[in-house]
């Protein structure tokens, strides 16, 4: 469906709503950091994704400072990677409507995040909310990003992207305009549980406040929150398989393994057969280790607007230039006249 033959380009985006935890940090910003030296990089701030449930204005604006500061002080550099408010270029929101006209009821029926969002009462959801994986792909295909780090989680999303892409492609004739993107989410952290529940993905909107381990918080209550975590009687295996079917000691060897880039039999090799009293407060160390340094340096940035402001606009200046053309094309293959 595409012999797209363009250069290879990174692009991906956070929800401007709730503060940032382990999971988006090892799911997303992480991997973020990781690419950006090597490839054309693009992260932006979905802000208008955020809209799709009620944000106070004050707050809408303080979040999308704290994603843009989460960013950098996770080692996104502002210098390297292209880093700006995703309403600031108005391509994603023009290119999003020529979606909504590609993309069919039925594809979108079966967004699984709709359902879970939207809960019980479907008729009083945004259609914001019902149409947001549709501006997902505008987001993705207005720069024509080959690649897309994200967690788990937004799998169904990204296959959306690439239907979309797909069928704009043999709608139109044009099968080498859009790149079929690529998730990129295998690797350790893809999918990081509630240390309440291992059943349950960590969640910023989780009401047990022990249940998410945020960017922000402190020693004491990183250490608090790992020695709350939902557990198990029995001893660490010694092996992998030994997992199966215990949930919550499963996540909190991954988190272990992920933050510390050993694999998850080396973490298992070290601590099978000791109990949860010796492995949490060594879990417990190496979360602060790795993120307290980022909450210090994600509270220094947030302290200064005009900074992050100035960030911001150079980022949303860069990628609008390639956005505009990118549906500038676009019109022009549609039949648009100017
Ligand atoms: P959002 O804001 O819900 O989450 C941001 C990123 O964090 C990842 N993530 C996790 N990873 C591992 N474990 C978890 N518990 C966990 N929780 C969240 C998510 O997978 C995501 O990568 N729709 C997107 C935002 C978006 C986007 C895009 C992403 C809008 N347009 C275009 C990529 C490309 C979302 O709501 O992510």
């Amino acid at each position: 469906m595409t012999n797209y033959k363009g250069p290879m380009r990174v692009l991906s985006g956070i929800q401007t709503s709730g503060n940032m935890h382990l999971g988006n940090y090892l799911g997303a910003i992480r991997k973020f950091a990781a690419m950006q030296n090597e490839y054309d990089c693009f992260y932006f701030l979905a802000d208008m994704h955020s809209i799709t449930v009620w944000q106070e204005p004050e707050q809408l604006r303080r979040q999308i400072f704290h994603i843009a500061a989460a960013y950098i002080a996770s080692g996104v550099d502002p210098n390297t990677a292209t880093i700006f408010p995703q309403s600031s270029v108005h391509a994603h929101a023009e290119l999003a409507w020529i979606f909504n006209c590609v993309a069919r009821l039925g594809w979108l029926d079966r967004m699984t995040q709709f359902k879970d969002k939207a809960g019980k009462d479907k008729e009083r959801a945004s259609v914001g909310l019902y149409t947001y994986p549709v501006l997902q792909a505008a987001d993705i295909l207005v720069y024509k990003a080959t690649h897309v780090p994200v967690g788990e989680d937004q799998k169904q999303h990204l296959e959306l992207s690439r239907d979309i892409a797909g069928k704009f492609n043999h709608d139109f004739k044009v099968d080498d305009f859009f790149p079929l993107p690529e998730p990129l989410i295998k690797g350790p952290g893809a999918r990081i549980m509630s240390l309440r529940d291992g059943t349950a993905k960590m969640s910023k909107s989780d009401p047990s406040e022990n249940a998410c381990i945020f960017l922000k918080d402190d020693a004491d209550t990183i250490a608090r929150k790992i020695k709350k975590s939902k557990t198990d009687p029995e001893p660490l295996p010694s092996e992998r398989k030994g997992l199966e079917g215990r949930a919550e000691a499963a996540n909190l060897v991954g988190i272990y393994a992920a933050l510390s880039g050993k694999s998850e039999d080396e973490v298992l090799a070290e601590y099978g057969g000791q109990g949860f009293g010796v492995f949490k407060p060594a879990l417990a160390d190496l979360v602060v280790e790795k993120i307290t340094p980022i909450g210090g340096e994600l509270n220094r940035l947030e302290a200064d607007p005009a900074y992050l402001t100035s960030v911001l606009e150079a980022g949303a200046e860069k990628a609008s230039v390639i956005a505009d053309g990118v549906v500038r094309e676009v019109k022009e293959i549609m039949g648009f006249v100017v």
